[in-house]
């Protein structure tokens, strides 16, 4: 239980929240959800098996378990590569969770109704000082745990609020879908149009499933390092990517209804460009409500909610922390809590880069022109490099190195460690196969990924 919590814990947060929707919005709906939904199972689950397997069969961070599988060549880069990863996904993701604190400051302090008006977002992520405080009070909690040890408190609170945001997720949804017009944003969301199936449509739901699963980086391999023997990696892999698909769907159907709730007018694609979707809708979601349960209720349920997404947000950023944390202590010889802040330090620097690219700083806010001819914040560049390319490039490298170093063998022997039936059975004959398929897949949509962004090309 303690392994699916951490694990799960890692895996929901804003990515559900605030990455799905917005992504979902962004592609077209419906059939971006199919092709996320289809390549979680089939492309992601493998990889988040293999990545647990070889974080509990050495005992290691990411560096040193790629170093004991395979000692004296350049694998353990990869594993590097996921370090630096986490640093820089950090440092941007604690910059969107410092925005839902200081949301949820304002909605508990009576600013619903400011939240809520016309372009506040935009003024809101423009406040340096702020906003480096709402980072800064996240840096400092998520520190807090890491060096404190994941066990007691953690554990304690995720049994309880995860729950509580599912309960208050479903609620808000259907508050939303008995609103006007909430069904053609069901529509949207359910039923595809496989015409609007681009190249960038599924780099997206191959990128954002596995930024949401957390993985390419070696956030499992370093929570697969601290379970034990016994337990069964196939059930909690497959349980952690169930859960975590759940929330991600379930955070669509409230947001994407209720961007058509704004009005007839309003273009769900139009509303997710930039990061701040579900910083403009939830506002009016619970300014809207107010008008039926009276303001004060409204600002209570708003600032609650708020709470329950830091809190998912909070889990998630102390993996990303921990990630380099162990790395530093294990490799580096250096103890954990100078470690951690270490980490941490470096993280609030380059966030700041972040902090400043959403209009306080014009140099950060237009950082570099993309070949379409775009100015891109660092914001933006650092989530596109570190988020939508180079997860996915850890995910072919991970499933290359397992079915062509390691070897598939290996893979079944720790699998079936901690569930006896797994060996000889269909299950066993799947994933040892797709393992294969893996790496093709993903290296053609990190092309296409490469081709579509920096060089503006469509393959289809
Ligand atoms: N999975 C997290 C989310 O969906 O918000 C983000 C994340 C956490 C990505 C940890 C990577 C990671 F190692």
């Amino acid at each position: 239980m303690g392994f699916i919590l951490a694990a799960a814990g890692s895996a929901v947060g804003l990515g559900n929240i605030w990455g799905f929707p917005t992504y979902t919005a962004r592609n077209g709906g419906a059939a971006f959800v199919i092709i996320y939904l289809v390549l979680v199972f089939l492309v992601c689950l493998p990889v988040v098996l293999l990545e647990i397997a070889i974080g509990r069969r050495t005992q290691r961070n990411p560096v040193g378990a790629l170093k004991m599988l395979s000692p004296g060549t350049a694998w353990n880069l990869v594993g590097k590569m996921g370090v630096f990863c986490g640093i820089m996904i950090l440092s941007f993701y604690i910059v969107i969770a410092g925005w839902v604190f200081g949301y949820f400051l304002e909605s508990v302090t009576g600013g619903l109704e400011r939240l809520a008006s016309e372009g506040e977002f935009g003024r809101f992520v423009g406040s340096p000082w702020k906003n480096l405080l709402y980072m800064g009070a996240f840096m400092v909690a998520t520190l807090a745990i890491v060096v404190g040890g994941i066990k007691g408190g953690i554990e304690k609170w995720a049994r309880i609020l995860m729950p509580t945001l599912l309960v208050m997720l479903f609620a808000l949804i259907v508050y939303v879908l008995t609103r006007e017009h909430a069904l053609a944003g069901l529509r949207f969301y359910l039923v595809p149009d496989f015409s609007k199936l681009t190249a960038q449509v599924l780099n997206s739901a191959l990128s954002q499933a596995f930024f949401s699963l957390s993985l390419g980086m070696g956030a499992l391999i370093t929570y697969g390092s601290y379970m034990s023997k016994k337990e069964n990696i196939l059930s909690s892999g497959f349980i952690v990517a169930l859960v975590d698909s759940a929330i991600a769907f379930s955070a669509g159907l409230l947001i994407i209804p209720a961007i058509f709730t704004l009005g007839p007018g309003v273009e769900a694609g139009d509303l997710a460009q930039g990061p701040g979707l579900i910083f403009v809708v939830l506002p009016q979601v619970f300014m809207n409500l107010a008008g039926q349960v009276g303001y004060t209720f409204a600002s209570f349920l708003a600032s609650f909610f708020f709470l329950l997404i830091c809190f998912a947000a909070l889990t998630s950023t102390i993996s990303l922390l921990e990630v380099p944390t162990a790395y530093v202590v294990d490799e580096k010889g250096i103890r954990r809590k100078k470690a951690a802040l270490i980490t941490a330090g470096i993280v609030t620097l380059v966030g700041l880069g972040s902090l400043l690219s959403n209009g306080a700083s014009h140099f950060f806010t237009n950082f570099l022109p993309y070949p379409s001819g775009q100015w891109q914040g660092f914001m933006t560049i650092t989530g596109d490099i570190f988020f939508e390319t180079l997860l996915p490039v850890g995910g072919c490298l991970l499933s290359t190195f397992t079915a062509f170093i390691w070897k598939t063998g290996n893979f079944s022997k720790e699998i079936t460690r901690g569930f006896p039936e797994y060996a000889g059975s269909k299950l066993e004959k799947w994933f040892s196969g797709i393992v294969y398929v893996v790496p093709f897949v993903t290296f053609f949509i990190f092309i296409n990924t490469v081709l579509q962004k920096y060089f503006n090309i469509q393959l289809f």
